[in-house]
């Protein structure tokens, strides 16, 4: 595949982004220990740059779930690919999520998450399009709020490419997949 990226956000703004979110983060929690979730894959990189700059006790989980296959359009249907390691009940949850779009897959997580007995529950999210909402879901903290636009890199992929790449870029000849 020959596609080009072009770049929305670039490294220094997405870095300066979650040190600024990960001081709010570590103020909320001030004196407690957050247990983060991530979700896989593409959470992967936000949580670990998130987490190096948090200043508050933190512990790691993860878990898989899928809604999308090889396309770019979520099936509405989710699947625990990866359960958790270890029980969340008393603890402070914060998922981790690298985009909320149409908000299916955070909505079903957070359901199941929620019956689990969390101390408390909330989401930060690297990325929101808040314009391909389909489902109500509640994001505590969202890093950037971007355009309909498919984009990769920061963890995000194209059928499991580009998450490597430092910034968030739009894939451009990705049109016809939509
Ligand atoms: P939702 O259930 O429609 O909110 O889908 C959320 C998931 O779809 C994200 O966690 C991503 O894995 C994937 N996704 C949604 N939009 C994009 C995008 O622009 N680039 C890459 N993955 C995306
Ligand atoms: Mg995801």
């Amino acid at each position: 595949m020959s596609s080009k990226v072009k770049v929305l956000i670039t490294e220094e703004e997405v870095d300066a982004k979650i040190g600024r979110i990960a001081r709010e983060l570590s103020k909320e929690y001030a004196g407690k220990t957050v247990h983060m979730i991530c979700v896989l894959k593409g959470g992967v990189f936000f949580m670990v740059e998130l987490a190096k700059r948090m200043s508050v006790d933190v512990t790691m989980d993860f878990m898989d779930v899928s809604s999308y296959g090889a396309g770019t359009e979520s099936s509405g249907t989710v699947k625990v690919v990866k359960d958790l390691d270890e029980p969340i009940e008393g603890k402070d949850i914060l998922i981790v999520e690298d985009i909320v779009d149409s908000g299916r897959t955070l909505k079903a997580l957070t359901n199941l998450l929620g019956h689990r007995n969390p101390a408390s529950l909330k989401v930060v999210t690297l990325l929101d399009k808040p314009d391909r909402r389909v489902v109500d879901v509640e994001v505590a903290y969202s890093c950037f709020n971007i355009p309909d636009e498919f984009v990769v890199g920061y963890g995000l992929d194209y059928d499991q490419k580009y998450r490597n790449l430092p910034y968030i870029g739009v894939l451009e000849n990705n049109k016809e997949e939509r």
